[in-house]
């Protein structure tokens, strides 16, 4: 099938092979918010080979930084990072989602002690990366998180 394309970037970030549905968090994850000054072009929803249905975001003039990827790799373990000069790819690989994260996700249990309101200790989490997504286990509680989507800070 023909792929549905933004334009190609010049110098900058493509990340590509984004979960469905996920790039306005992509965005979040980024700090691009509105008002932004960056050129950023976004397509999500579209057809992929690989994955059926996939979301991209390409941002002129910013190159990513290894925390953000961590956090993508969060939320769509199998995204594509293009590091785009002069219009060639200059680096291409793929997320890899950490093991252990501290100071990432927020725990969900407000009983956990790393939401203690006096002397909160840094939240901690075990990855666990399936196909598709991963999921998180709290250090401290063990409780389980299976959408990571509203626990990134
Ligand atoms: N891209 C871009 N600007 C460029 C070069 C590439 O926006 N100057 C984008 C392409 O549109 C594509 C991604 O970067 O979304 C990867 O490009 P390329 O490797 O050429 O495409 P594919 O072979 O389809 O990538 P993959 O093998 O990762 O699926």
């Amino acid at each position: 099938m023909r792929e549905l394309v933004v334009s190609k970037i010049k110098e900058g970030t493509v990340i590509d092979h984004i979960n469905a549905g996920k790039a306005l968090l992509v965005l979040k994850i980024l700090k691009i918010q509105p008002g932004t000054d960056l050129t950023v072009s976004m397509a999500m929803n579209v057809p992929s080979s690989k994955m059926g249905k996939k979301d991209i975001v390409k941002v002129e003039g910013m190159f990513i930084r290894d925390e953000e990827l961590n956090k993508i790799a969060l939320i769509s373990p199998n995204a594509t990072i293009n590091l785009i000069r002069d219009y060639e790819i200059e680096r291409k690989f793929k997320v890899s989602p950490p093991e252990v994260v501290e100071g990432v996700l927020k725990c969900p249990n407000h009983a956990c002690i790393s939401n203690a309101e006096r002397e909160p200790i840094t939240p901690k989490f075990y990855i666990k990366t399936e196909e598709m997504r991963a999921t998180a286990r709290c250090h401290y509680c063990g409780r389980k998180i299976e959408n990571l989507d509203n626990y990134i800070s």
